[in-house]
């Protein structure tokens, strides 16, 4: 129905993932993460890696049943509509992970660029216990690294999207759910 239609700047978006089925993958993410560190003497830290991964990881922050801490970190790959292929630490970590053990939050993997660059830094650089990495979303088709995926709450197309958190030039991060591009 063209009313479901969204505008956001030169591009037109449709309907995609509803909230309710983002909040579903969330769940079973959670649960996943649960079963593994329930019970754990040490204090994870869960990494949310700004800006997009905001909405998922408060989500799934509420959901976790230990303690932890949440960190964050500024990363940027993207440009528009395309991955640039290189990485940049736009923001530093907001606190030092030396010697934790790390749950990496990002909304999607796409080249798998910017979470294996990620991974690398916090084990080589910042002297990370362990890194694991837990996406909202994962596009297969597309993702080219060896890396294992630890935790993947839904695996879509190759296609771009929009809302709870993912954005076009900083637009649309604040839509309840997510739509694809109307090409
Ligand atoms: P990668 O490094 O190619 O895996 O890209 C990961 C980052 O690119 C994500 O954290 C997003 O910020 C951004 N990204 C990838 N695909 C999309 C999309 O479809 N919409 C919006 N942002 C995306």
């Amino acid at each position: 129905m063209k009313e479901d239609r969204i505008q956001l700047f030169d591009k037109t978006f449709k309907p995609y993932i509803r909230h309710e089925q983002i909040i579903a993958a969330i769940d079973k993410v959670a649960e996943e993460i649960n079963a593994d560190y329930r019970g754990c003497q040490d204090i994870p830290v869960v990494l949310c890696v700004l800006n997009g991964s905001i909405p998922f990881t408060g989500e799934l922050l509420q959901r976790l049943e230990f303690n932890c801490q949440l960190v964050s970190i500024k990363l940027s790959s993207y440009q528009g509509t395309q991955s640039t292929g290189t990485v940049l630490n736009v923001m530093g970590l907001t606190s030092n992970v030396r010697g934790r053990r790390v749950i990496i939050c990002e909304d999607i993997v796409d080249t798998g660029n910017t979470i294996v660059a990620l991974k690398e830094m916090l084990l080589d650089k910042e002297g990370a216990a362990d890194v694991r990495i837990c996406t909202m979303l994962l596009k297969p088709d597309v993702y080219d690294k060896n890396e294992k995926l630890d935790y993947v709450g839904m695996s879509i197309p190759n296609a771009f999207i929009v809302g709870f958190g993912l954005d076009y030039n900083e637009l649309g991060r604040n839509i309840k759910d997510i739509y694809v591009i109307d090409e």
